[in-house]
């Protein structure tokens, strides 16, 4: 039988923006109770994003025009989270959350209690569910997964079946929703072509997967050290980050000399090369701007060639329940790099900066 809801959990709060000092795991913090349409998960595992990062170093703010670093750049109150609007503290951070349901509020059917469940972490408006501005990220504007319980919204709360451990589903929620919606806006289709940026990382590496499902050729850009496991899973052709002419070797390795779609999460001092290997309609999709969010385009690339460039952030309604589909039916696979016990995450985000590591970083409660 399951043991009571305690009144007070563990918890890794995010005190303010700042360094790592920011983050402190604590044994006093209050369960929380459920709202009417709400259910209380017990967290089983919570994968971590560079978005606990961005956030907790203000990264999104205007002010910053570096790459994401562990310290960020000036920290700024306002205009700090992916939405646009200030953090209230102390957040409870953590968007990529497993569990099982152990009570639900008084609008959601009692029989939810005891389901497997993973969350979609973007919440929308009830009354406006389609206004992509009043939607709110878990762990970011609401308190996320860094916990041993966390109240979500039930319509955010899809039931799992799956043989996968909970620290292999953890791997799932931000980055490959992500990487679908990326995929989705620049119309992927069977046969065409896509350059990936990033392809060690969460996203990239749901991308390369998300890609070969819709049958397409892909081009993987990655570390040097990580090239034979990003061809293991599955790219048609691997090219190490460090390659000195990029453009000459997605040229050597493309069937037309050039590619359909680029699906970026890298931007930087590159971002021309990418745009330049797009053929005449190409599709540019970014989801990250992981090396610089400052970029220089030649508008006349992009007018002369009829290109289209797309940004991807708060995904349109199904998308996430066709990933929970895609899992069900072993059509993509889990990468977990590591597992961390919660209370040591400082830890966990210092090696996650590093950037050695293929796949994601899961983060185990209690
Ligand atoms: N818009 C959204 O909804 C959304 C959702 C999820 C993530 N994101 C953003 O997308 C980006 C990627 O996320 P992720 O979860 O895939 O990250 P990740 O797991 O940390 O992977 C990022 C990868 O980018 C590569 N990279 C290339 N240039 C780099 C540089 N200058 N510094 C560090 N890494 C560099 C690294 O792989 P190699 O060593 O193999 O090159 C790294 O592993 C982040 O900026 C994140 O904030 C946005």
């Amino acid at each position: 039988m399951d043991s009571p809801i305690p009144a007070t959990m563990h918890a890794a709060y995010l005190t303010g923006h700042g360094g790592l000092d920011k983050l402190q795991y604590r044994d006093d913090v209050p369960v929380p109770k459920p709202k009417a349409d709400e259910v209380l998960i017990r967290v089983g595992a919570c994968g971590m994003n560079n978005t606990d990062i961005n956030t907790r170093t203000a990264w999104y703010s205007k002010n910053v025009s570096d790459g994401t670093t562990a310290e960020g750049g000036t920290i700024t109150a306002g205009a700090a989270t992916w939405g646009g609007g200030s953090v209230s503290f102390p957040r409870v951070q953590g968007a990529d959350i497993v569990g099982r349901i152990v009570a639900v509020g008084e609008d959601v059917a009692q029989d939810r209690i005891g389901e497997r469940v993973l969350v979609e972490a973007w919440v929308r408006d009830p009354k406006e569910p389609e206004n992509r501005n009043l939607a709110g990220y878990v762990g970011s504007e609401r308190d996320g997964g860094y916990a041993e319980y966390v109240a979500i919204p039930v319509v955010n709360v899809y039931r799992i079946e799956s043989t996968l451990t909970d620290p292999e589903l953890a791997t799932f929620p931000c980055s490959y929703s992500t990487a679908e919606y990326m995929l989705t806006r620049a119309r992927l289709g069977e046969g065409e072509t896509v350059l990936i940026t990033g392809a060690s990382g969460g996203v990239g590496s749901a991308l390369i997967q998300l890609a070969k499902r819709r049958g397409a050729e892909v081009i993987a850009v990655a570390g040097a050290t990580k090239v034979d496991e990003i061809r293991e899973l599955g790219a048609d052709s691997v090219i190490a980050r460090d390659t000195t002419d990029l453009e000459a070797a997605v040229r050597a390795v493309a069937a037309s000399g050039e590619v359909d779609v680029v699906a970026d999460i890298v931007g930087g001092k590159r971002f021309p090369i990418l745009i330049e290997l797009l053929n005449r309609g190409g599709r540019y999709v970014a989801a990250g701007a992981i090396a610089g969010p400052i970029v220089e385009l030649d508008l006349r690339t992009l007018y002369l060639r009829d290109l289209e460039l797309w940004g991807a952030t708060v995904m349109p309604q199904g998308i996430f329940q066709n990933l929970v589909g895609y899992i069900e039916r072993g059509e993509v696979r889990p990468l977990l790099a590591k597992t961390f016990p919660l209370a040591d995450i400082r830890q966990a985000q210092t090696e996650f900066l590093k950037k050695r590591h293929v796949g994601n970083f899961v983060l185990i409660p209690g």
